[in-house]
Order: C-alpha cells, then structure tokens, then sequence
C-alpha cells in the first residue's frame, strides 16, 4: 500500500544504496517538485548534494532571496546564484516568444554549466521530473524542459555527462505533495501555483528590460499578496499578471495619461492541459485594479482575462 512515509522511507534507502559516497548535483527553482527531491537526497546523503539555485532576474519579487533563505533554513546545501544581469543582457532586443525561451535555456545551461563545475567530482546530477513529466511533452518543470531543449545545440556541458537521479519520477503532482508534506516542507511552499520556468521573460509581451520586470513584479506581488490575503490563492490552479505592450489614455488629477495596461489571469485546472478562467469576486477584482493602478507608477489600466484553454492558453507567450 503506497503511503508517503513508505514511499519516503524506501526512496531514502534506495538513494543511500545508489549514490553511496558520490556527489550530487542540483538545480533548485523554487518549485515543489526540485524542493521534493533536494529534501529527499539531502536525507540520504546530506551535505554530499550540492543544490544551485539561480535567479534568472525573471522571478516574482523578492522570491530569490526568500526562497533561499528558505532553503538554507531547511539545512540544504545550497548556493545562491545571481545571475539577473546575465540573463537580461542576453534578452536585451528579443521580442519573439521561443526567441526568449530559447535564450533563457541557453544562460541558464551556461550559468549552470559554470557552477556545477566547480563541485568537483559530481557524479550525478539529480532532478525533479515527475511522471506527466515523463510521459508528457508540455511540461510545468522549467530545469527539465530548457536541459531538454538544448541537446542538439554544440557540444553536451559537462554536467549533461554525469549520471541522472530522478526521485520522483513515477509520482503525480498531488502525490509530490503529500511526500513533502510527509517530510515536514513548509505547507506554503508545496501549495505553490506552477510557475514557468522562463518566468516573467513571457509574461512582459515584446521585448524585455529591467524596468519592465520591475513593473510586473510589483503588479504580480499586488495580485498574488491579495489572493493570499482573501483566501482565494488556494482556490486557483495557477494566477499571475502580464504586461502587455499597449500603452492606453488615462486621466490623474488635471493630466492625461498614457500609460501601460495589464492583464490580470487566474485559472482552474488539474494538469495545465485545459484551464478554465477563474470567477474572482467582483469586489475582489476591483479592490486589487485600484491598488495596482494608485501604487505602481506606469500602468493605468488593468483587464481581466476571461479565455479558458483551448482555445487560449494559460500563459500570453
Ligand atoms: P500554456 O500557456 O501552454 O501553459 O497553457 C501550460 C502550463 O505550462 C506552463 N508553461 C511553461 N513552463 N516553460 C515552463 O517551464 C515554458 O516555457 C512554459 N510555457 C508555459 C504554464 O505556466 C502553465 O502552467
């Protein structure tokens, strides 16, 4: 009978078996799957797993060094990487969706490439795919998805060489929760809404530049805080903000205005497959415009997005 305790208490033995003395590599997003697995070889094999946690410049706001406070909290051996101005400088320009997501995969293999190398002797290099992960091509896992889309570019980065360890690979998402729930991970943190892996690179429509991502990250924190604050985070599959490339006319005071417009997104769904809009509270809606439009300078308009999957698709890019 599968129970996450058993599940736990195998997985552990099994790993100490395989991996023995060897070092482990691993990329941590700040997700629920690559926190899932670090807790579970860290308890094999403790400060033998090197977790790299790197922001990309493109995540919500606050969240790198949050979530690596975080990390460290839960005892894991982990290295924080800044590679913000990396990543932007290399998207300076880029407007075309696979043109980002493509970049983004390309640095984030470099920047990882550089700090896998020096943990020397790695072994293995350790990741948190999951079962639909395995089965399926559209994936909500950001490290698999960018490692994967790599391969026929040049020559394989040193750590693509090493042995893979995959932990969870034959669980489904709800049951990565109860593991890590059964393991003491914070119960916030498991019940995160998926988050891209080239994160607000395609949430900004058209090119993207530090001032953007500022904007947007303070539209999202707005949004997210204020589902959390009303007890409506829990009841949405995945929410988030995109700033669109419309400027639109405005009034303040005696001024015209003519400012940016954002979306806000809020969808339903059990695997991202289909999605439906989410019925937020009017009173909700119109509280969270009004705080967006009075504190983030730039934006004067906020819509709502009302298009279920398929047609649309969750994310604008
Ligand atoms: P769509 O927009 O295709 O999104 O309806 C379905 C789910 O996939 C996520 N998504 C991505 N995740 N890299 C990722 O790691 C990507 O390039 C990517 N594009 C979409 C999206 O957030 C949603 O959860």
């Amino acid at each position: 009978n599968w129970t996450p305790d058993s599940f736990v208490d195998t997985t552990v033995a099994g790993l100490k078996e395989e991996l023995g003395d060897d070092k482990v590599v691993l990329g941590l997003s700040g997700g629920v799957d690559s926190t899932v697995a670090a807790i579970l070889l860290h308890k094999a094999i403790g400060s033998n797993l090197h977790c790299i946690f790197v922001n990309n410049g493109l995540l919500r706001k606050d969240e790198f060094s949050s979530v690596l406070k975080q990390y460290e909290g839960m005892g894991l051996n982990v290295k924080g990487v800044d590679a913000s101005a990396r990543f932007l400088d290399a998207l300076a320009g880029e407007s075309d969706p696979e043109g980002k997501r493509k970049i983004i995969g390309r640095v984030f293999i470099e920047v990882f490439d550089d700090e896998s190398n020096q943990i020397t002797d790695a072994k293995w290099l350790a990741q948190g795919t999951i079962y639909p992960d395995v089965i399926e091509s559209v994936s909500v896992n950001g490290p698999s998805v960018t490692i994967k889309s790599h391969h026929n570019v040049g020559g394989l980065p040193d750590f693509m060489k090493l042995k893979v360890v995959e932990p969870l690979r034959m669980l489904f998402k709800d049951e990565v929760r109860r593991v890590g729930a059964s393991m003491g991970i914070d119960k916030e943190l498991l019940g995160r809404h998926p988050f891209p892996g080239p994160g607000l690179a395609i949430r900004i429509l058209g090119d993207i530049t530090a001032e953007k991502v500022r904007i947007l990250q303070e539209v999202d924190a707005i949004f997210i805080n204020g589902l959390k604050e009303h007890g409506l985070y829990d009841k949405v599959w995945q929410a988030g903000a995109i700033l669109l490339p419309v400027n639109s006319v405005g009034v303040m005071g005696d001024e015209r205005t003519y400012e940016k417009c954002v979306a806000l997104r809020a969808v339903e769904s059990t695997d991202g497959m289909t999605a439906d809009w989410v019925n937020l509270p009017y009173e909700f809606l119109q509280k969270t415009s009004n705080d967006i439009i009075n504190k983030v300078k730039g934006v004067n308009r906020v819509v709502y997005d009302i298009s279920s999957k398929p047609p649309a698709t969750i994310e604008w890019e």
